[in-house]
């Protein structure tokens, strides 16, 4: 990801035609502007979006986010169902520093000791392979193995829905 460097991002900016100065730091800005950079990236290294998305979302959680999130990171836990158990006192957490927030909504079912599934619940649609991404960089980032599977995803009428189920590592061996 980050080795395209600036020059990369000029170029995806001028084939997206937005304004440099909409990215102002903390700031909203519209669905459609993220849109059409997720496109604009993803063309650009000549990946199909939902694997941009993956590879971004991976990237994302475990490069970027523990440099400029790491208290953050911590205080949400470093075991893999609790951290997730905590995602939405995460975005809880940093509602008041963002205008407008729409942070998406997650539930956990657990499924046995070692199995839980994880519905994500947005207002936004097609960012599934995003959350996909984070969570299979949630094992490098807690440095634990797990199994993530995508085992559901709908457009809902505000936006989209998926199911994930993630399974501690050893688990998934015989089940006799
Ligand atoms: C340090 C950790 C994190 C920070 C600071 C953070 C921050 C944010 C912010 C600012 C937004 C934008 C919301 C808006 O503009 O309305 C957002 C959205 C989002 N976050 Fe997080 N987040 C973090 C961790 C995570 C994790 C671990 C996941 C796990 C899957 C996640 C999933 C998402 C998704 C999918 C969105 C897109 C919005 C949507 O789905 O509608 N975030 N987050």
């Amino acid at each position: 990801m980050q080795e395209h460097g600036e020059p990369l991002w000029q170029l995806i900016l001028e084939s997206t035609e937005i304004e440099v100065d909409v990215f102002l730091s903390m700031r909203q800005y519209d669905d459609t502007t993220t849109l059409s950079l997720i496109a604009a990236s993803a063309q650009a290294t000549n990946m199909e979006v939902d694997a941009f998305l993956e590879s971004f979302g991976f990237y994302w959680l475990t490069v970027f986010a523990p440099t400029d999130y790491g208290a953050l990171l911590k205080l949400t836990g470093d075991d893999p169902f609790a951290f997730l158990r905590n995602l939405n006192v995460l975005h809880e957490r940093i509602s008041t520093s963002f205008l407008e927030f729409r942070p998406p909504v997650f539930s956990v079912i657990q499924v046995s000791d070692e199995c839980i599934e994880l519905q994500y619940n947005s207002t936004r649609k097609g960012l599934t392979s995003f959350v996909e991404g984070i969570l299979r960089g949630l094992p490098t980032m807690l440095n634990v193995t797990m199994v993530v599977e995508l085992m559901e995803r709908a457009a809902v009428q505000q936006g989209e829905q998926s199911l994930f189920r993630i399974t501690k590592a050893g688990a998934q061996r015989g089940r006799s």
